[in-house]
């Protein structure tokens, strides 16, 4: 398939929106608030418009990535310009064809060729180490809540860009968005049934009680609850077992998420 990039123009910017609340809708809410996190992204300060990036397949704009300048702040005040990427959005019908990872490849490498030191952000812990990310905790850096956790990524960007800084990373404030602009903003979009989340319960019936109370131990509620953590987090914790941990993975694959490290025969 012929997937083509290139930089993201004002005319794309409507499509854009759409296709990412398309790839968001119900993955962590019941609806979601990534496209409009995309519209306000282009306008702050922190936006990176040379890493802003459609991938096009047949002339239909199938996905997008967009990064934006974070912070990393030392103990003595001293502050790390980094990249911070996000939203990335592939259409659900063009997914696991490579969209997603032609656009990350190409702009890590375009991150790179622009000098910039490092990329830290919060994703899909099993999905992100493919382009050679790491937890952000190997670098000593911690989230600006001071904790860490395996969704916390980094990748420095060349030889020895993150070594000897050791702080707390704060993103731009433009992520935190309140739930009043997000139903407004989608206002603007087609009318989208919100989706039922499922719950943990599905699993709580299959799995020995250790292992429940592990799951309720960090407060997994619903399936996409577990997208936060890696399969090696999730087996790390107590009561969790290697049968329990296949029933999880299974269970999340039924209900259509892709989760935990793939294995390929
Ligand atoms: C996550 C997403 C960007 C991936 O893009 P994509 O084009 O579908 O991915 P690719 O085709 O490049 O890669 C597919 C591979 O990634 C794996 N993968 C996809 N999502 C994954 C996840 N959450 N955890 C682990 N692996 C994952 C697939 O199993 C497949 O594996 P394989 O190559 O070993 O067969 C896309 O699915 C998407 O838009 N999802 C909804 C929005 C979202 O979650 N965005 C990311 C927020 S951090």
């Amino acid at each position: 398939m012929n997937i083509q990039l290139r930089l993201e123009q004002p005319q794309d910017y409507r499509i854009v929106e759409e296709l990412t609340r398309e790839a968001f809708w119900g993955m962590n809410h019941p609806d979601c608030n990534e496209h409009l996190l995309a519209h306000k992204l282009r306008s702050v300060s922190a936006f990176v418009p040379e890493l802003d990036y459609v991938a096009v397949i047949s002339d239909i704009i199938v996905g997008n990535v967009m990064f934006s300048k974070g912070r990393i702040v030392d103990a003595q005040g001293r502050e790390y310009i980094v990249l911070n990427f996000g939203p990335l959005s592939v259409l659900p019908e063009y997914q696991n064809r490579g969209v997603g990872k032609a656009l990350m490849t190409y702009t890590i490498s375009e991150a790179k060729r622009l000098g910039y030191r490092a990329i830290l952000f919060f994703g899909h812990p099993d999905y992100y180490t493919r382009f050679g990310f790491k937890r952000a905790k190997e670098f000593s850096i911690t989230t600006s809540g001071g904790v860490n956790f395996d969704a916390f990524m980094a990748m420095p960007l060349y030889d020895g860009a993150l070594d000897g800084i050791a702080g707390r990373y704060y993103e731009d404030p433009v992520f935190e968005i309140g739930e009043d602009e997000k139903v407004e903003f989608d206002k603007g979009f087609p009318y989208k049934e919100k989706c039922v989340l499922v719950s943990a319960e599905v699993l709580f019936t299959k799995l020995i009680s250790t292992a429940c109370a592990a799951l309720k131990k960090h407060e997994i509620a619903f399936l996409c609850d577990l997208r936060r953590y890696s399969e090696q987090e999730v087996s790390s914790w107590n009561g969790i077992d290697k049968i329990s941990l296949e029933i999880i993975k299974a269970t999340m694959m039924e209900n259509g998420f892709v989760w935990g490290e793939q294995t390929h025969s």
